[in-house]
């Protein structure tokens, strides 16, 4: 019996990739071996989106290029982003490596692996455009939330990114084809699915007859049964009011939206080819709020992109204290080859970068630790996710609002939705108990 071990690294859309490689596998006879030392093929699934990001990808693989020194007959695979951009150049730094697929070609890793031999001669797959047809059906890692993907690749070019350049062009998946498999999921069992995609807001251009989003999301919403609907990540410039009122109106559709803001400077946001303003993004959470009152926003946000001088740091920290996000990801700028930024002079210093860093998470932590402590004492509405990772009778979920919450209690309750006191509050998580009486 073959078994595989996948790691993966990077955003959602890789961890929905990796599952539908597992799919794949399964598919062909393979178990899941529960360490890459037992496994027969090893896939590393890379993320290239900033320098750390791709080092980590690429120091697993020479780990497992280790492995397979020492024990032969192991198959290894770089998959994803930083693979699919490095492609045949990997293999000056990874020569052991057996196959690179690239990441819009994940569903063709059983086909390059029927056609290697172990200690063969290296496959690479790397189109950046989508494989087309449907795949096997994806292993999902938990068992009561799910990610589906709806777009893959990206339109946008904003100036620092990569993921255009290695995902390829906007293609989305057809409304009929989603509603299936959310259906599907919810009849499992799934009590929440988060839509994936780079941008989930032009879901639905160039398929024929045109769909928008927000018809996607009533469309799942009335006809599959799931009791949550999330999606993942909006670009502000396509979040129109049509979406914002789905999310007020559709029942199963949670209260937050992910909304990255990356700069809250109008110089900056320009030379990131962001396509709003502050003043813009302002109305937009200010609409967001009124609409759905109690909703969670969260953002990302870039530090020290080219050009960004000390009061245009300055705005985005005052953008932050005026809008109170739920949770920021911030990340100081890392130029990537191809970009447009990545042309301009790294004007910012290494050291004013960490500054700027520390400063916006220091602040964010203040902010989210306050909105927890405002909620100790009331009630959250929390679907069980399962046992926490503090073992000991601990469970583990989230609100609607994506908090995440941890308390004692039966691990029966796995996959309910249940009412919960919050006693503490944490800087990024609460802590709960199940209310007596
Ligand atoms: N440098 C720093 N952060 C980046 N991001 C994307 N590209 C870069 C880069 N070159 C951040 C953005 C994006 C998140 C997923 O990663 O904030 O929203
Ligand atoms: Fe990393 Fe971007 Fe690829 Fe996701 S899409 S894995 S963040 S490079």
């Amino acid at each position: 019996m073959k078994r595989y071990f996948i790691k993966t690294f990077g955003c959602q859309m890789n961890v929905a990739d990796s599952e539908e490689m597992a799919g794949v596998l399964q598919a062909r006879g393979y178990l899941p071996a529960p360490r890459p030392e037992e496994a027969d093929v090893i896939v590393v699934n890379t993320c290239t989106i900033r320098r750390k990001a791709e080092e980590k990808g690429y120091s697993e693989l020479g780990r497992y290029c280790g492995l397979k020194r020492r024990r032969g007959g192991v198959v290894v695979v770089a998959a994803g982003c930083a693979a699919g951009k490095d492609g045949r150049r990997l293999l000056s730094r990874l020569p052991q490596v057996d196959l690179v697929v690239g990441p819009s070609r994940v569903r063709r890793l059983g086909e390059l692996l029927d056609g290697h031999t172990p200690g063969g001669e290296l496959h690479l797959d790397l189109d950046p455009a989508h494989y087309p047809g449907a795949g096997e059906v994806p292993v999902r890692a938990g068992r009561v939330t799910a990610y589906v993907s709806i777009v893959r690749g990206c339109d946008n070019f904003c100036s620092y990114c990569v993921v255009p350049h290695v995902r390829g062009r906007e293609v989305s998946r057809p409304p009929g084809e989603v509603e299936e498999e959310v259906r599907r999921l919810a009849g499992e069992g799934y009590g929440e699915i988060t839509l994936l995609g780079q941008n989930v807001n032009s879901y639905g251009r160039g398929l024929d007859p045109p769909v928008t989003f927000p018809q996607l999301l009533e469309r799942l919403d009335r006809n599959t049964g799931i009791r949550r609907l999330r999606f993942t990540t909006s670009h502000p410039r396509d979040f129109g009011p049509d979406l914002a009122a789905a999310v007020a109106d559709l029942p199963s559709v949670c209260e937050w939206v992910h909304l990255p803001l990356q700069s809250g400077s109008d110089r900056v946001l320009a030379a990131m080819n962001r396509g709003y303003t502050r003043t813009y993004y302002l109305d937009l959470v200010e609409d967001l709020r009124r609409r759905v009152p109690g909703i969670a926003v969260s953002t990302d946000l870039i530090v020290g992109h080219p050009g960004e001088e000390e009061e245009d740091f300055r705005q985005t920290v005052e953008t932050m204290r005026r809008l109170h996000f739920s949770g920021v990801f911030a990340f100081k700028f890392s130029p990537r080859e191809g970009t447009a930024a990545a042309a301009l002079p790294d004007s910012v210093p290494a050291g004013e970068k960490e500054r700027r860093l520390a400063e916006v998470l220091a602040l964010q932590r203040e902010i989210t630790l306050e909105q927890h402590r405002r909620m100790v004492g009331g009630l959250v509405e929390v679907l069980v996710e399962g046992p926490g990772k503090a073992g000991e009778g601990e469970l583990t979920g989230r609100t609607r609002g994506n908090t995440v919450v941890h308390f004692r209690g039966d691990p029966t309750l796995t996959g309910r939705t249940v009412s919960l006191r919050v006693t503490r509050a944490c800087a990024h998580s609460l802590g709960a108990e199940i209310p007596s009486g």
